[in-house]
């Protein structure tokens, strides 16, 4: 286990400093999402409890402020994540056109379902909402990047590629 203690400080700090800057003095509270963001990918993909806690303290909060933030949006994640988080569409369109051969393309290859991690932690799997790409059913995104028409054969290859 990472020791997390006094984690916003260096890097951490300073980019959230620039936030705060953006903003009136007691107003730091406008700094909750870039903040919980900044944590979170400095710490492996995900946050935990303590370090919520932390960020209320930084930014002059209550704990209670930062949970509800950081449990309404769909972006951050409470459990550990893979390096390369994949986030499957698990809207209608995507549904319909293809979904669960995707997914079940994904087991095959690496050995998980959705909300697993392998054990290596490369990879993980994730559904989420519809992203607007319904044009290009089914879909999953991949850090800043779309895949689209995704097909069994094409999942497999990124997949041995990304190993
Ligand atoms: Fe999958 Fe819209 S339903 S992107």
């Amino acid at each position: 286990v990472t020791n997390t203690a006094n984690f916003i400080q260096g890097e951490v700090k300073a980019r959230i400093d620039k936030w705060i800057a953006n903003y009136p003095a007691d107003q730091k509270k406008s700094a909750t999402m870039p903040a919980l963001r900044i944590v979170q990918e400095c710490h492996h993909g995900y946050l935990t409890t303590d370090l919520m806690d932390q960020i209320a303290e930084y930014l002059e909060i209550t704990p209670m402020e930062v949970y509800e933030v950081a449990t309404f949006y769909g972006n951050y994640e409470h459990e550990p994540v893979g390096e390369i988080k994949l986030c499957v569409c698990n809207s209608i369109s995507c549904m319909l056109r293809g979904r669960d051969e995707i997914l079940a393309a994904i087991e095959k290859k690496i050995g998980i379902k959705p909300g697993e991690m392998t054990e290596d932690g490369r990879f993980s799997v994730k559904m989420v909402e519809c992203l607007g790409a319904c044009g290009g059913a089914p879909m999953m995104q991949v850090g800043k990047v779309y895949h689209e028409n995704l097909t069994p054969e094409n999942i497999t290859d990124l997949l041995e590629e990304w190993s």
